[in-house]
């Protein structure tokens, strides 16, 4: 593939330093992940980061320290992966989904108070893409009635909403170093959050509930738990990966950013779709995940054909996300699936061809992704 989607950027750095740590008598409870949550905290300027094994294993702990469990009910977006609503479930609460808006495919603020009841503990909202939630309007919701708000922060590094990083405008912030992120530690997340007492609960359950750490051991292997938790640490050879990946991450983002911003001129022109906007200056700056290009109804049947012909010629796809949640077979079996509260998220799921604008790519692979793709327009005569 000439144009992959994704592709982590690994490099001498990340290689020297996981080498490093696996040649050290640490590899795991170590400084190094506390090193990454420094420079993850420094960088979000959240006052407290706690690293942890990926972004589900992150929300799946702050449902579980919250205390979530049968007869709760948390918000969940329908347009979003599904980790955000089985994170829900996992704890043994119920998601309830709300409809996106088909302008930014985030959630629709206007249907969440509708999807309220007696048993509702939290809102979940997902910036789509990377594209910032109004915070404003969900944190009001939330105020009113009480409510925990978790951003899932997947896509969310470098988003910002009035200067203020994604993540710390609800409760938490829930963020995932998958290999095809903003930035990788082959698996990994972090949660970061403004309460301490949630910070330092969470740092507890992720590692059995223990009440001491190794170094806090006086009698080696000695320790109590106090609380039933996870192993949801992160080792230090993931950690060692993040650390020289939050050295380049501000030149990571940049990249999408100018990507992003080139592709959408060189399409503005294409026919039959629309490009999902991604804001970029005023109170709302979005991380530029990928490109979401929204198909027109009519052509929205040939997508694979679409698809399929742009990796023939070099550029790979994705589709973010694939069924609205609520459409999935494990919750559609679970609670039913009544199509018409979920209209939006069905056409992005349907009609949406994201387009890679990663920085593993450079300002003529936007001219060659818009070039391929006006080629398929008319050779499908789309
Ligand atoms: C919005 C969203 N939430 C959660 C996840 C899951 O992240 P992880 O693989 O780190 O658990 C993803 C993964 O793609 C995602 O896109």
């Amino acid at each position: 593939m000439k144009i992959p989607f994704g592709k982590p950027i690994i490099e001498k750095e990340e290689l020297d330093a996981v080498t490093k740590v696996l040649q050290g008598p640490i590899l795991v409870h170590g400084p190094i992940a506390e090193e990454f949550e420094s420079s993850f905290a420094a960088f979000t300027q959240a006052p407290y980061a706690v690293s942890v094994a990926s972004c589900t294993a992150g929300m799946h702990l702050v449902y579980f320290a919250l205390g979530l469990g049968p007869g709760d009910e948390v918000i969940v977006p329908a347009q979003t992966h599904i980790a955000t609503a089985h994170a829900v479930e996992l704890a043994g609460a119920k998601a309830v989904f709300v409809d996106a808006e088909l302008s930014t495919g985030n959630i629709d603020l206007d249907l969440i108070e509708a999807a309220i009841s007696p048993q509702t503990k939290a809102i979940a909202v997902v910036h789509y893409l990377g594209v910032p939630v109004d915070m404003v309007g969900v944190n009001q919701i939330a105020k009113s009635r009480g409510l925990f708000v978790l951003e899932d922060c997947a896509l969310a590094p470098g988003t910002l909403l009035d200067g203020v990083h994604a993540g710390l405008h609800g409760d938490v912030g829930v963020f995932s170093f998958y290999p095809v992120k903003h930035l990788t530690t082959a698996e990994g997340g972090m949660v970061i959050t403004k309460h301490a007492d949630l910070a330092k609960k969470i740092r507890h359950l992720r590692a059995f509930g223990v009440d001491r750490n190794h170094s806090e051991r006086k009698v080696p292997g000695m320790y109590d738990a106090s609380a039933l938790g996870f192993n949801y640490r992160m080792s230090e050879i993931h950690a060692a990966i993040g650390v020289e990946q939050m050295r380049k991450l501000p030149g990571f983002l940049e990249r999408r950013r100018s990507n992003f911003e080139r592709l959408s001129v060189e399409l503005s022109d294409l026919g039959s779709c629309r490009v999902l906007p991604q804001p970029n200056e005023g109170r709302f700056r979005s991380s530029c995940y990928c490109l979401g290009l929204l198909l027109d109804e009519a052509v929205s049947a040939r997508r694979s054909e679409v698809m399929e012909a742009l990796t023939g010629l070099g550029v790979g796809t994705s589709i973010y996300y694939p069924q609205p949640v609520p459409r999935m077979s494990f919750y559609k079996n679970k609670y039913g699936y009544n199509p018409s509260n979920y209209q939006n998220a069905a056409i992005i799921s349907d009609r949406i061809v994201a387009l890679p604008v990663g920085p593993h790519l450079k300002e003529q692979d936007m001219f060659f992704i818009s070039q391929q793709l006006k080629k398929v327009w008319k050779e499908l005569n789309v």
